[in-house]
């Protein structure tokens, strides 16, 4: 063999392995991006991590399209030596002016595959930087439906499955620091996520006004069959912030928010902080606990720390006051649960 021979046999050969190689751009972007997707599916509440993937799904993207370019130029590289080396054996597949029509042209232009292969790169970047930008600038709309919506659900299908044990818990148990506080003056009181009303019912037991505030609406059914006849205003609204009337321009005495903190997503605590200092009355205090120990994506449970929602507190306008660590009630090994007071400070 001669030595253009053995030249043209590897160059043929590179050529081929090339053209292999660059088939295989598309799928490894189609399983870069569903691979990303799928883990900012499965993430509940970590921005930082969803940010992470998506940019690596923009940027993984772009760089594909950009090695795809090289490739493809590295390729007419060979191509052309080849052409040169031996005209006659060269297939030109490039459109010739005699193709007929003008679509047949187009789908025949050179770099076709190349040009169809980077439009999907492009798609697929294009979109991953759509969440991403969904995920910050409004979150209901994006992948990941970090909201309370979840919670709710979950407390929607299995309200009466949980009822039995709310109701097993005695108030004095769960609040013995609050008892002394409803014996004096009638007060008005918000509960927030009530769920089957034990606290509110207690609390109008003893004559106070309660508004009690349950977004599932089998709670509230179940709620209201239980305490029937009481003075509670049951009302489907939630945090981050009321919309019912009857809510937004009032302030209580006492608002009460047991086991509905860790519902919050992150991004909404801060929201949620403001509507409970502007519905806690200035000489009044709001009453709030965080549930510590392993949350559950499934239920809509978000993952909270004291130190953080200590922060949150003091930078919505709120004197803290820490009541105690509490074992749960439920008798859950491995849950445990922290009581704060909300004082409004003075002028905020
Ligand atoms: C663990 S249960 C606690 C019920 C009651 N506070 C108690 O101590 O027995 C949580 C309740 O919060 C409600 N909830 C969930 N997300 C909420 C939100 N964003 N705002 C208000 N309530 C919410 C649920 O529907 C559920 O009834």
């Amino acid at each position: 063999m001669s030595i253009e021979q053995s030249a043209y046999e590897q160059n043929y050969q590179q050529f081929r392995s090339l053209n292999q190689i660059m088939w295989q751009i598309p799928v490894l972007a189609m399983t870069l991006t569903g691979g990303l997707w799928f883990g900012v599916s499965r993430l509940s509440d970590a921005p930082l991590l969803t940010s992470a993937l998506l940019l690596t799904a923009v940027f993984g993207n772009l760089m594909l399209a950009g090695i795809l370019y090289r490739f493809r130029h590295v390729m007419q590289c060979y191509l052309d030596w080849l052409e040169e080396a031996f005209p006659e054996g060269f297939v030109n597949a490039s459109p010739n002016s005699s193709s007929k029509s003008k679509r047949e042209r187009f789908r025949n232009t050179n770099k076709k595959v190349r040009t169809l292969f980077s439009y999907m790169l492009y798609w697929a970047s294009a979109w991953s930087l759509v969440v991403f930008l969904g995920y910050w600038y409004d979150r209901e709309w994006s992948l990941k439906v970090p909201n309370s919506g979840t919670a709710v659900a979950f407390y929607d299908a299995h309200a009466a499955t949980l009822a039995d044990g709310y109701e097993s818990v005695a108030f004095e148990d769960a609040y013995p620091f609050l008892v002394t506080l409803f014996e004096g003056a009638p007060l008005t009181v918000v509960d927030i996520g009530a769920g089957t009303g034990r606290d509110a019912a207690w609390i109008a037991e003893r004559g106070h006004t309660v508004f009690a505030v349950e977004p599932s609406e089998s709670m509230r059914t179940i709620a209201q069959k239980l305490h029937d006849g009481l003075n509670i205003s049951w009302i489907d609204d939630r945090l981050p912030r009321f919309s019912d009337p009857s809510l937004e321009a009032r302030d209580f005495d006492v608002v009460l928010a047991n086991a509905v903190w860790m519902h919050i997503p992150r991004t909404q605590r801060d929201e949620a902080m403001r509507q409970l200092h502007s519905s806690t009355k200035p000489e009044g205090s709001a009453f709030v606990s965080l549930r510590l120990g392993p949350q559950d994506s499934e239920r809509g449970m978000f993952e909270i720390s004291s130190s953080e929602f200590v922060a949150r507190a003091e930078n919505a306008g709120f004197t803290v006051v820490p009541m105690g660590d509490f074992a749960d009630l439920l008798e859950r090994p491995d849950v445990s649960w922290k009581m704060y007071r909300l004082d409004r400070t003075p002028e905020s």
